[in-house]
């Protein structure tokens, strides 16, 4: 399946087809700091956005994902990111076997033929759980883990002229439950960093647990965001906030605010733990296209729900 939105009355789907891209690589320094300028030569570029790719052992799960990275590399977009949910799971500890989750997890993206920007998701978050052999004074835990394979858990990167930022949309509760939230020092973090971004410049934000989604609107439950997202948009209320790449649920969705923030939540490699669809949205991930300062998408299906029904039959 496959479907496609245009950002703006302006068009730029080419009639005669897709224009190919395998651009070089102009930047790959996520950093905590750093200016952004728009490149005035606004190359066109493509990128693409896998989330909840919850890699284990088993359910045949390294295929499906290997089956993703092959499709991506067809493509051959710029970069990759991903939105969390990197490995099912390591909430409950046990160092050894999260370890190999994580490592297996990094092995296989090595086979990405272009730089991959990573997420941190809750199942990423070590030992948290109270069932957790390993607890707050193990090195690995909460983010430490994620940090040693893949650095900071928030960071942001400037590509041909747009801006990317990466956060870490999780914090753990007293009762040792994960939460949706944007800490403090990283929020203190990005309202200096954002001062060093020109207003124009277009802005993608990726978090794990969203900032805007209608999914408990219509399904009820509990909410399923950050629930201080506001402070994040408060920060970046004079930039051009353009998009919002978003993880954890496991669903397609788009939105566009008020004519300004679009967003768009992605999906999931992984499906219902690797068992099949997940809110009746196939396994997949998102093509984003950007040309100058307007961008499109397209969720991808990289046939791995036709051959998971193929192998159960
Ligand atoms: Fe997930």
């Amino acid at each position: 399946m496959r479907d496609h939105h245009k950002s703006s009355r302006r068009s730029f789907l080419k009639k005669a087809g897709l224009a190919t891209m395998a651009a070089p690589l102009m930047s790959f320094n996520p950093t905590h700091g750093g200016a952004s300028h728009i490149n005035p030569s606004n190359q066109d570029f493509d990128f693409s956005f896998l989330t909840d790719i919850h890699i284990r052992p088993d359910r045949d799960a390294p295929d499906g994902f290997q089956m993703a990275i092959d499709k991506v590399n067809k493509m051959n977009p710029d970069f990759v990111i991903t939105g969390g949910d990197l490995v099912y799971d390591v909430m409950r500890g046990q160092f050894d076997k999260s370890d190999s989750l994580f490592k297996l997890y990094a092995e296989m993206s090595k086979s990405f033929k272009m730089p991959v920007y990573n997420c941190i998701g809750n199942h990423d978050l070590f030992g948290i759980y109270e069932e957790s052999p390993e607890g707050p004074d193990h090195p690995d835990y909460k983010y430490g883990m994620w940090e040693r394979y893949f650095g900071n858990t928030y960071y942001a990167f400037d590509h041909k002229g747009w801006h990317f930022i990466t956060l870490n949309s999780l914090e753990v509760t007293p009762d040792k439950k994960y939460k949706g939230y944007y800490h403090k020092a990283q929020l203190e973090w990005l309202e200096s960093h954002i001062q060093s971004v020109d207003k124009k410049t277009p802005i993608v934000i990726t978090t794990h647990l969203p900032m805007v989604c209608v999914f408990t609107q219509i399904n009820g439950g509990n909410p399923r965001t950050v629930s201080n997202a506001h402070e994040a948009f408060k920060i970046l209320k004079d930039h051009n906030l353009k998009l919002i790449l978003q993880g954890h649920i496991h669903w397609k969705e788009y939105g566009l605010a008020n004519d300004v923030t679009h967003y768009i939540t992605g999906g999931s490699i992984a499906g219902n733990g690797w068992k099949g669809r997940r809110h009746n949205t196939p396994e997949g991930f998102m093509s984003i296209r950007v040309k100058d300062d307007q961008f499109r998408w397209e969720y991808i299906d990289h046939g791995w729900e036709a051959e998971r029904l193929r192998r159960a039959k």
